[in-house]
């Protein structure tokens, strides 16, 4: 039984015109790819299962196709009550006050970067910006030294394009230094603990459950989950923008002119170009839903990315629509337990990164052929621009 070949060759839009079909004719869909799966792409039904944690689990796989090949990375992969003390560390270190104080730095790293590019009057988006700045950016909020700055940004470019690229040997292996520069971070921050308020790994090295702290390989196993969490979603989304601008130049012109509008643009294309396609949920009992039978056991695919353009949610939902009346409804951060704790970081990250590619360019157009991203993710993975 096979309603949709996820593994066939995509182009940016095509997984989109597969998931309008989906929605139309089947809607809870089944694959056969990576031992089978399932795919809700209405609204309705996405929401509904990342709402109900008890019945929809995320500890047995957390993405499709499944790419954890070492131990479990909380918050992610636990589901409450266990999730909760790892949630509760963090959440407070990247919240809205806390990370407005990010925003010189993310300003200087995107000029930074954007100054090289301008200088060769364009290059790849991708690679040579929106994939080293969220890791810059990340490296900071954890308060990395200098030299580990460059190390997580090498390392972390390397899994980031590894993953993308399917490249399963480069993946483990990336996968395994992050894990390396984890447990370095945690025993450091043992010997020269760091205020909680401020650092993530000293938040939950303070963290304690009924008076025990938190096991140590668990604290690592976070420190390395959200060493990447949150630096692949910008690389791709940042990239799918510059082509949505390439293509519509009155808007990037819009934009441009008056850069106030870039906070409603960023969220709209949030919506338009969910970067995280979908996250994974494990049945914990049979369900039927709209006729199919799901069975306990059976992994399903909650794509964000088909719900976010279900037209019987969001009126015409292809198009790009400044300030949409139901923005709020977007779901490209999740809902439920596990919807994004990092959201106020990475908005800052767009809008600080789009104000700067407008204002430090007249005119940006593609200049060569762009390459798709796959699942989990959906977006450009390379774009080369030129620069006027
Ligand atoms: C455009 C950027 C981003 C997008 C679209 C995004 C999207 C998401 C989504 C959809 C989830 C829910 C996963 C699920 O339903 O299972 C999630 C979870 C998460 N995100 Fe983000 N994210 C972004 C950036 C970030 C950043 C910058 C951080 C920084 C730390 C971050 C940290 C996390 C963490 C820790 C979780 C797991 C939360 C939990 O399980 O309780 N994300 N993200």
């Amino acid at each position: 039984m096979e309603d949709f070949d996820p593994l066939k060759p995509e182009t940016l839009e095509s997984p989109h015109e597969d998931y309008k079909r989906l929605r139309r004719e089947c809607p809870v869909a089944h694959s056969d790819a990576w031992g089978g799966f399932w795919a809700l792409t209405k609204y309705e039904d996405v929401a509904a299962a990342a709402s109900d944690s008890e019945t929809f689990i995320t500890s047995v796989q957390n993405v499709v196709p499944k790419v954890a090949f070492t131990g479990r990375r909380p918050p992610l992969h636990l589901d409450p009550p266990e999730h909760t003390p790892y949630r509760r560390a963090l959440a407070p270190l990247l919240a809205p006050k806390r990370v407005a104080g990010f925003e010189q730095v993310i300003r200087e790293i995107c000029n930074d970067l954007l100054d090289q590019m301008v200088a060769k009057g364009g290059g790849d988006i991708c690679n040579e910006f929106s994939a080293p700045m969220p890791i810059r950016t990340f490296a900071h909020w954890m308060n990395l030294p200098p030299d580990q700055v460059e190390v997580l940004a090498e390392v972390g470019r390397r899994y980031n394009f590894a993953v993308q690229s399917d490249d399963e040997r480069e993946t483990k292996e990336s996968s395994k230094l992050l894990y390396d520069m984890a447990r370095a971070l945690v025993q450091d921050r043992k010997e020269n603990p760091l205020d909680p308020d401020i650092d993530a790994t000293s938040s939950l090295l303070a963290t304690r459950v009924e008076g025990e702290p938190l096991p140590d390989e668990m604290i690592v196993g976070t420190i390395r989950q959200v060493l990447v969490v949150g630096i692949i979603a910008p690389t791709v989304l940042i990239g799918s923008i510059a082509v949505h601008l390439s293509e519509h130049r009155d808007l990037q012109n819009r934009l441009r002119e008056d850069l106030s509008l870039v906070p409603a643009a960023v969220e709209e294309f949030l919506r338009l170009y969910t970067p995280y396609r979908g996250f994974a949920r494990t049945a914990t009992r049979d369900i039927c839903l709209r006729g199919r039978e799901i069975k306990k056991d059976d992994p399903i695919a909650l794509v964000y990315a088909s719900a976010n353009r279900d037209e019987e949610i969001f009126e015409k939902p292809d198009e790009f629509i400044l300030n949409r009346r139901n923005i709020k409804d977007s779901v490209a951060f999740g809902r439920g337990v596990h919807k994004c704790p990092g959201a106020p970081l990475a908005r800052l990250e767009l809008i600080v990164a789009l104000e700067c590619l407008l204002s430090k360019t007249s005119d940006f157009e593609v200049s060569g052929p762009v390459k798709p991203t796959r699942m989990p993710e959906i977006g450009a993975l390379s774009v080369p621009l030129k620069f006027s």
